[in-house]
């Protein structure tokens, strides 16, 4: 297998790739498909990881035959280096496709001296092995849970949801210091990008502690690929069920699917709005790692981990 950069016309192939290998791991494994709506919708990845990164999506070709074996995104940033969506064609699984990819990421951030983060399904033993082999280390699981949010919304009585208000882009100092804080990584261009939302599917909501200060951010994603809440960052519990509820509301005639960590007192809360589980992921890093300081609410894109 011969390994290379994505490029503009390899988008297609990409999405396509991305749809098929997920869609036919779960249904397999799980029953159902994961991206009901096709390669198209899927494209999304191609364009949200490439306006934020471009060139970082790596791609593994079969050399006599020119076919796609698999891709995987990266997303360098100061701290860190996370890793996005990781696919192979099912014709190849099982072949080493996947570790060959890893590899180039892992020794493009050994290069730069960095940490790989990524979130890897609990239910999926070959991901999950695919990174523990590679010196991965699950440091947080998460119960991945589904609320359906009615045309008229949802009307919770929460603590602080008065504190909520929709992000501006001079939120986002605040919000990096929040989660270096919290998390030990800063992510400035992801929020800059998200706040922004020039594709117009992107909706962000922060939480105002005492005296202003910004103490949460949540975001969500309302597109036919992609249906979540996230990326989270929290000081503390206090403004989780508030975002959490602002952003379901911000979703309206949807079912999104958000993280929360296993041991977070917000789980009884949200099973009492009819939250249902649908998944179990672990935050795996490879590296150096800080403890979490607070509540971190990963997602899929922009990976986090
Ligand atoms: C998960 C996925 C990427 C793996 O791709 P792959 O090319 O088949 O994986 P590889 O052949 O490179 O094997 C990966 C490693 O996991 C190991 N492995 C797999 N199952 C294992 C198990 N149960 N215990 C221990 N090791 C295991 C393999 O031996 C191999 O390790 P090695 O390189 O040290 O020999 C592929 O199944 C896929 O695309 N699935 C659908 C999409 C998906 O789930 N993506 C991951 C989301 S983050």
């Amino acid at each position: 297998m011969k390994l290379r950069p994505m490029t503009d016309v390899d988008w297609l192939a990409v999405a396509d790739l991305i749809c098929v290998s997920t869609n036919y791991w779960y249904q397999m494994n799980r029953g159902f498909p994961i991206f009901a709506n096709g390669p198209e919708s899927v494209r999304l990845f191609c364009e949200v990881y490439e306006a934020l990164d471009p060139g970082c999506c790596v791609l593994a070709e079969d050399e006599n035959t020119g076919m796609l074996m698999g891709s995987c995104f990266y997303h360098p940033r100061p701290t860190h280096v996370s890793l996005g969506i990781m696919n192979v064609h099912p014709n190849y699984f099982g072949r080493g496709v996947a570790r060959a990819l890893l590899t180039h990421i892992t020794d493009f951030s050994e290069a730069d001296n960095k940490p790989v983060r990524l979130v890897s399904s609990a239910m999926n033993l070959d991901s999950f092995s695919l990174y523990t082999k590679a010196g991965f280390v699950p440091r947080q699981a998460f119960q991945d849970m589904m609320i359906d949010v009615p045309d008229r919304g949802l009307d919770f009585d929460v603590v602080g949801k008065e504190r909520v208000r929709e992000a501006e882009l001079e939120d986002v100092t605040a919000i990096v210091a929040l989660e270096k804080f919290v998390s030990g990584i800063d992510r400035t261009k992801d929020f800059e990008y998200l706040i922004q939302n020039k594709a117009g599917i992107w909706h962000t909501s922060v939480y105002e502690g005492l005296g202003g200060r910004i103490d949460g951010v949540l975001v969500s994603v309302n597109h036919p690929g992609s249906n979540m809440l996230g990326p989270g960052v929290m000081r503390s519990d206090e403004s989780v069920l508030p975002l959490i509820l602002a952003e379901l509301n911000a979703n309206i005639g949807r079912s999104p699917v958000f993280l929360v960590p296993v041991d977070s007192p917000v789980v009884r809360a949200l099973y009492a709005w009819g939250a249902r589980n649908c998944e179990v992921h672990f935050a795996q890093i490879r590296g150096s790692f800080q403890a979490f300081n607070g509540v971190v609410m990963p997602t899929f894109m922009p990976e986090t981990g």
